[in-house]
C-alpha cells in the first residue's frame, strides 16, 4: 500500500514542443489543448493573476495594523519567498510543460499521495481565490455604481450566509448577485478559448497597470517623507508592529503574489514552453514586485499609516487630496478590471489542474474532456464555474483568504523540494532552465514558504485540517482505486 501511495509518475521530458503540436491528452482522435500562447501572453497572464485584491484591498490594513511604512519590507519578504519558489516553478514548467502545475511536478517527484494532496491544496488556491476575489469585485463594483448614484441594494450584493460566533446564520441578504455574475461571465470566456481569454486578459492588464502608474505618478507629488518615520513602529503586542509585525504582514500580503504560478498551468498551451515558461513566471513576478513596492511607498508616503486601515486604501489616500479626487473613479475602474483578470486566470487554471488529474485517473474522466471546437477543458470549466459562483454568491468567504494562502504556500514548498529531489533522482533529464545554486535556493524556498504557512496555520488549523480530511476521503474512495499508475 505504502509503495503504491508514494509511486512516482515517470517523467517524460517534452523534447522540443512546437506550436500547434499537442502534448497532452494524446489518445488518438481525441481533442487536445491548443498551443497558441507566446511569452508576452504568459507574462500578461501572470500579471493578470497577481495584481488584484492583495494590493487594492489588503495592503492598507496590513500597514495600519501590523507593519506601518515597513509594509514595503513585508512585500519584499513575501516577494523573496515567491521568487525562490518561482525559480523552482520555472525549472519544472520548462522541463514538464503540462497543465497540472505543482500537482504534476509532485507526481513526478514525491509520489501519487503527495501529488493528490497538493492538487487538493491547489483547489484552495485557484477555486477559492476566484470566489474570494469575486466578492471583492462585487464590493468595488457597488462602490463605483454608488458614485454614479445607482447602487445595488444590499440584499442583492451581499452573501446569503454569514458566520457569527463560528456558526453559519442567514445574513438577511438574498444573494451576492454581482459576484455570481462575474464568475459566470468569466467562465463563459474560459469555455470559449484560451486565446480569447488571453486576449481579454491582456486588455484588462493594460487598464489596471495604467491606472496604477497614474496613481504612482500623481500621488508621488504628495508624498511627505515624514510619514515614513518611524519606518518600523515599536512593537505593541503579538504581530503588532516591530519586526514581528512586519513578518505577520508579509504572511498577509503574500496573497498579493498568488497567481504567478498559474502561468505554469498554461504550459500545455504555450507555443515554446521551454523558453517562454521561465520568462512568463519570473517576468510577471519581477514586474509585480516592483509595482507593489512602489505603490506601498507612495501610499504610506501620502498618508500616515494609521489612516490607511480601510478596505480601499488607494482610494482612501486619494480622498485626502481634493485635487486628486478625479483619480479615485479611475482607481475604482482599475480595481474592477484588476480583480476581473485575477478571477479569469484563476478560473482558467483550476480546470487545467483537474484536467491533468483526470488524465492520471485521480479525478473522474469527465474533467479530462476537451471541447472538439474550442479545445478547452469545457466540462471542468463549467463545473468549476458553478462551484465558484455558488461559493461567491452564498458564502462570506473573505475569511477563507488565509486558507487560500495556506494551500498555495504548501504547493510552493512542495515544488521547491521537488526540484532538488529530481536533481538527485533524475540528474540527466534535459533541463531548459535550471535553478541557480539549487542546493541553496530550494531549501531556502521550502523554509520561507513553510515559515509563512505556519503563521495563519496556528490560527486556522482546524479549517485546514478539515479541508485535508475531505481530500483524503475523496482520494481513498476514488483516486486510489482509479489511478492509472496503480492499474499499470
Ligand atoms: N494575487 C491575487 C490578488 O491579489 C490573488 O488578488
Amino acid at each position: 500500500m505504502l509503495k503504491t501511495l508514494f509511486r512516482v509518475k515517470p517523467v517524460a521530458p517534452a523534447g522540443h514542443v512546437d506550436a500547434g503540436e499537442p502534448f497532452e491528452g494524446s489518445l488518438e482522435g481525441e481533442a487536445t489543448l491548443k498551443r497558441t500562447l507566446t511569452a508576452k501572453h504568459l507574462v500578461m497572464l501572470g500579471i493578470g493573476a497577481v495584481i488584484g485584491a492583495g494590493i487594492f484591498v489588503l495592503t492598507g490594513q496590513a500597514a495600519a495594523l501590523h507593519a506601518g511604512p515597513a509594509i514595503m519590507l513585508s512585500f519584499v519578504m513575501a516577494g523573496v519567498a515567491c521568487a525562490l519558489a518561482g525559480l523552482c516553478y520555472a525549472e519544472f514548467a520548462a522541463l514538464m510543460p503540462v497543465s497540472g502545475s505543482a500537482y504534476s511536478y509532485s507526481y513526478a517527484t514525491l509520489g501519487e499521495f503527495v501529488a493528490w494532496f497538493i492538487g487538493w491544496c491547489l483547489v484552495l488556491e485557484y477555486l477559492f481565490a476566484a470566489s474570494t476575489v469575486a466578492v471583492g469585485w462585487s464590493g468595488y463594483l457597488n462602490s463605483f455604481l454608488g458614485t454614479l448614484g445607482i447602487p445595488i441594494p444590499d440584499a442583492l450584493s451581499s452573501a446569503t450566509f454569514t458566520v457569527i460566533n463560528g456558526e453559519f446564520v442567514r445574513s438577511g441578504a438574498i444573494l451576492n448577485l454581482p459576484a455570481v455574475f462575474i464568475v459566470a461571465a468569466v467562465s463563459g470566456l474560459c469555455y470559449v478559448g484560451i486565446t480569447q481569454s488571453a486576449f481579454v486578459n491582456s486588455i484588462v492588464v493594460a487598464i489596471k497597470v495604467t491606472v496604477i502608474l497614474l496613481f504612482v505618478g500623481f500621488g508621488l507629488q504628495y508624498v511627505d517623507p515624514a510619514n515614513w518615520q518611524p519606518f518600523i513602529p515599536a512593537n505593541e503586542g503579538p504581530g503588532k508592529f516591530g519586526f514581528e509585525g512586519v513578518t505577520r504582514a508579509a504572511a498577509i500580503v503574500f496573497f498579493a503574489y498568488i497567481g504567478f504560478d498559474a502561468v505554469s498551468t498554461a504550459a500545455g498551451e504555450a507555443k515554446n514552453p521551454q523558453r517562454d515558461m521561465p520568462i512568463g513566471i519570473l517576468g510577471s513576478l519581477v514586474v509585480c514586485t516592483i509595482i507593489y513596492i512602489v505603490v506601498c511607498a507612495v501610499l504610506t508616503g501620502m498618508l500616515p499609516y494609521t489612516q490607511l486601515g480601510t478596505e480601499k486604501p488607494v482610494a482612501t489616500a486619494l480622498e485626502a487630496y481634493p485635487s486628486l479626487l478625479w483619480l479615485k473613479t479611475l482607481i475604482e475602474i482599475g480595481a474592477i478590471a484588476g480583480l476581473s483578470s485575477v478571477i479569469l486566470v484563476m478560473l482558467m487554471a483550476q480546470p487545467r489542474i483537474f484536467y491533468s488529474m483526470a488524465k492520471d485517473g485521480l479525478m473522474p474522466k469527465i474533467f479530462g474532456k476537451v471541447h472538439p471546437k474550442f479545445q478547452t477543458p469545457y466540462v471542468g470549466t463549467i463545473i468549476v464555474g458553478v462551484i465558484a459562483a455558488t461559493l461567491a454568491g452564498f458564502l462570506p468567504i473573505n475569511l477563507l483568504g488565509e486558507m487560500v494562502s495556506m494551500g498555495t504556500l504548501l504547493a510552493f514548498a512542495t515544488v521547491s523540494a521537488g526540484v532538488l529531489i529530481l536533481r538527485f533522482t533524475k540528474p540527466d533529464l534535459p533541463r531548459p532552465f535550471r535553478v541557480p545554486l539549487a542546493i541553496v535556493v530550494c531549501p531556502l524556498g521550502v523554509a520561507a514558504c513553510l515559515y509563512l504557512f505556519w503563521q495563519p496555520f496556528t490560527e486556522h488549523w482546524k479549517l485546514f485540517v478539515g479541508w485535508t480530511v475531505i481530500g483524503l476521503v475523496i482520494y481513498f474512495t476514488y483516486g486510489f482505486w482509479n489511478s492509472k499508475l496503480r492499474r499499470a
